[in-house]
């Protein structure tokens, strides 16, 4: 099935992109020497980049992504800690 009829990408050339490291829609065209046209395909694959979330563990880039996930995740309680006054104290 196509995912993005301007660059003429299929789910399979998206999730090559995804498994080089591409992490957006256009990292994703990017990737395949494209960018982005009417924007349709963005939703699609914003959802497949994040389906991919590193579960998989054929992607080249897990460490990468869990390293991203991690500080993601450190940022998110950092912020909630300063958001109920626990960092102040
Ligand atoms: S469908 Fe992807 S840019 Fe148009």
């Amino acid at each position: 099935m196509y995912v993005c009829i301007c660059a003429a990408l299929n789910e399979k050339k998206v999730m090559a992109a995804v498994e080089a490291g591409a992490r957006s829609p256009a990292s994703v065209l990017k990737h395949h020497g494209a960018s982005l046209q009417c924007g349709k395909c963005v939703g699609m694959i914003r959802d497949m980049v994040a389906s991919c979330a590193g579960d998989c563990q054929t992607c080249a880039n897990v460490a990468h992504y869990e390293a991203e996930l991690a500080a993601s995740a450190a940022n998110d309680a950092a912020d909630g800690e300063a958001a109920y006054g626990v960092a102040a104290e």
